[in-house]
């Protein structure tokens, strides 16, 4: 049982899915729901359901790198970024 404040994932990857609906760029223009959903897939697939959390997120400010990762607990919330 983690303790209280304490996440139960080692990792935790969120994806920014915002949609400005063309007035201006944002990440859904790329498919980032569709990558979402992959990343949820390949999550179950290698059966890391429970340690490895796969979320949504709005516009985090890095349009060209909006999905991120923070390593739980052991480095806090420094999130890493990929494009
Ligand atoms: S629109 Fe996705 S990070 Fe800003």
């Amino acid at each position: 049982m983690p303790k209280q404040n304490e996440s139960p994932y080692v990792s935790h990857g969120f994806v920014c899915t915002n949609d400005r609906g063309g007035e201006r760029k944002s990440c859904a223009d790329n498919n980032s729901q569709l990558i979402k959903s992959k990343l949820k897939d390949a999550v179950n697939e290698k059966g890391w359901k429970g340690k490895v959390r796969i979320s949504t997120s709005g516009c985090m400010g890095a349009l060209r790198q909006g999905l991120q990762f923070d390593d739980l607990p052991s480095e806090g919330m420094g999130f890493r970024s990929f494009s």
